[in-house]
């Protein structure tokens, strides 16, 4: 099992943690999940629009692993925003995953299409209503995803309890210096999802011929490369053979120059995609 960080707030988060996103609903999902926490993962991150909370609880209950030695993820959806519909997005989000509590909500996207560039006043709403839920018991952390500096600069003008997670596309192939300098000046954790670049970065030779060398997978290379930067990899996979690979990452270290040599890969499988093609 994994060891954690400490987030600002000071509470623990396991250092990898299993997205489930494109895991659709249903056996798929609820069955990679029972399998990742099998396999030792005690961190799942889940959103409403993956729309398979109700599968991730269902594999929860059946694990039979302790809410508390758990650390679970959801996120509010762009349809969601606004003090009184986040209100209820977060309930909506407990009952479906069947818990009291999570321990880290996420704002999904800082600036959605539907209500494009009003962003600063939505997610002070939004996040309002997060604070409140922090306050009441149903959330443990908060923070966001997505997030550029200017959409942080902004939060951070009316936000009373400070965002301790910035969750974004990142990998070798896209390495988002300026947010990532902006968040650790902050000590705002950057969890990585697409770790594996979507998968597309696993079959550069670069990659293969640094994995071959330390007798790993390349996919166990770019994790490793992840947190060896400091960031918090949430690999998926609904394969359980991958679903083990993706967490035997803590018996070997890169060297410097191999960091160095993964960070050419910069561009080599394409960077992050806003999902509306404009810039936001
Ligand atoms: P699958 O779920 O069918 O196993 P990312 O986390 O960067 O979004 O990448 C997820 C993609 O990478 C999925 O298509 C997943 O496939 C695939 N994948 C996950 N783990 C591995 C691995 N260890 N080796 C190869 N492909 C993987």
């Amino acid at each position: 099992i994994s060891s954690n960080y400490q987030l600002s707030n000071g509470q623990m988060i396991p250092v990898v943690g299993f997205g489930t996103w494109q895991a659709p609903d249903g056996n798929v999902a609820e069955k990679a999940v029972l399998d990742a926490l099998e396999a030792g993962y005690r961190h799942i991150d889940t959103a409403a629009i993956y729309k398979n909370e109700a599968s991730v609880g269902r594999a929860i209950k059946k694990s039979g692993i302790k809410r508390e030695e758990l650390f679970l993820t959801t996120k509010l959806w762009n349809d969601s925003h606004s003090y009184e519909k986040a209100t209820k997005a977060i309930d909506d989000s407990l009952k479906r995953l069947d818990v009291d509590y999570v321990d880290l909500y996420l704002i999904h996207w800082p600036n959605p299409v539907d209500i494009r560039g009003e962003y600063s006043k939505w997610n002070a709403e939004s996040w309002q209503a997060m604070e409140e839920a922090v306050e009441a018991g149903k959330i443990k952390s908060i923070g966001v995803s997505n997030f550029h500096p200017h959409h942080l600069e902004e939060l951070l003008k009316t936000a009373r309890i400070k965002p301790v997670v910035n969750q974004i596309f990142l990998n070798p192939s896209d390495h988002q210096a300026k947010i990532v300098e902006f968040c650790q000046k902050q000590d705002i954790l950057l969890e990585a999802y697409s770790p594996l670049g979507t998968g597309e970065i696993l079959g550069l030779n670069e990659l293969n011929d640094i994995a071959k060398r330390y007798n790993k997978t390349s996919a166990q290379v770019v994790l490793r490369w992840s947190l060896q930067k400091g960031f918090l990899p949430l690999p998926k996979s609904v394969t359980p053979k991958r679903i083990k690979e993706n967490l035997a990452i803590f018996d070997f270290e890169l060297s410097k120059e191999d960091m160095a040599l993964l960070a050419q890969l910069e561009g080599k499988a394409g960077f992050a995609k806003d999902p509306d093609n404009v810039d936001f």
